[in-house]
């Protein structure tokens, strides 16, 4: 467990926090590959894709209206309240997350301390790459949006199988990273599937910060890591940072 020195000299230093699905499964949003995730009764391939999406946009869009439905009745949680607390108190931090849903700015998260490295699920955006418009507008179920500007399809404004992450979004982690290791990296309910979040994770890290995982099961990452939290995050993040 990290001392209250420790605690301190984290706030008064640097912070990166990187979170995935475990955060909200305490607001009841299903994870991908945990218990009870949505990858273990449903294919990605074809509802997270780009041929998916070409081949059944209607099927895909009903996931994507499902998932922005169970978002919008959840609440942020205990856990995102202290990561939110963290992004305004800490000397300089980031908070890179893997969801698409929206909690952690409800949570109050401080925005330009935020990256969302998965997209966001309340966007549209045009399925034709050279035209790319973005907007946060409601689709009515059993409508295909189409972009006013160049009439192709919208498609849900996350990052799918197949894609790359937006630029600027690395761009801005990269940024974080090359100012100088972390005094705490903090690595929450992800099974760290990705190589860049492992990658990202022990940069930051460098030789001398403490990379702490908060996750009920071991993950990827757990036998690199200094310290294994096996607790669920809305219980475990309180407690530690007394917030
Ligand atoms: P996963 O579903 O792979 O992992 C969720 C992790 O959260 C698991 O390790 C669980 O043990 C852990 N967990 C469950 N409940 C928890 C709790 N209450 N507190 C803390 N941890 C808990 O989700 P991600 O790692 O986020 O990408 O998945 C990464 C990406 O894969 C997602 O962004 C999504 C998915 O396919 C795309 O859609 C591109």
């Amino acid at each position: 467990m990290l001392t209250e020195q420790q605690i301190r000299q984290a706030l008064d230093g640097r912070i990166l926090v990187i979170t995935g699905a475990g955060i909200s499964a305490d607001s009841g949003i299903p994870t991908f590959r945990g218990k009870e995730g949505y990858w273990r009764k449903l294919d990605p391939m074809k509802l997270a894709t780009p041929e998916a999406f070409r081949a059944n946009p209607q099927l895909v869009w009903e996931w994507y209206l499902y998932r922005r439905k169970i978002v919008s009745e959840a609440r942020p949680n205990a856990g995102h309240e202290v990561i939110a607390t963290l992004s305004h108190t800490a000397r300089e931090f980031l908070l890179v997350t893997q969801n698409v849903d929206d909690l952690h700015e409800r949570a109050g998260a401080r925005s330009n301390r935020m990256v969302k490295i998965h997209g966001d699920l309340f966007l549209n955006r045009c399925f034709n790459a050279s035209c790319a418009e973005e907007k946060r507008e409601i689709v009515s179920e059993g409508v295909l949006p189409k972009c006013r500007r160049c009439s192709s399809l919208l498609h849900p404004g996350v990052v799918w199988f197949g894609e790359s992450l937006d630029p600027a979004t690395i761009q801005q982690v990269d940024e974080f990273l090359s100012n100088g290791p972390c005094d705490l990296v903090l690595v929450i309910g992800t099974t760290a599937q990705f190589g860049y979040i492992v990658h990202w994770a022990l940069r930051a890290a460098g030789h001398s910060g403490t990379i702490m995982e908060i996750n009920p099961d071991d993950t990827g990452l757990s036998s690199v890591v200094h310290l294994g939290i096996r607790e669920r995050a809305s219980a475990a993040l309180p407690r530690i940072f007394k917030i």
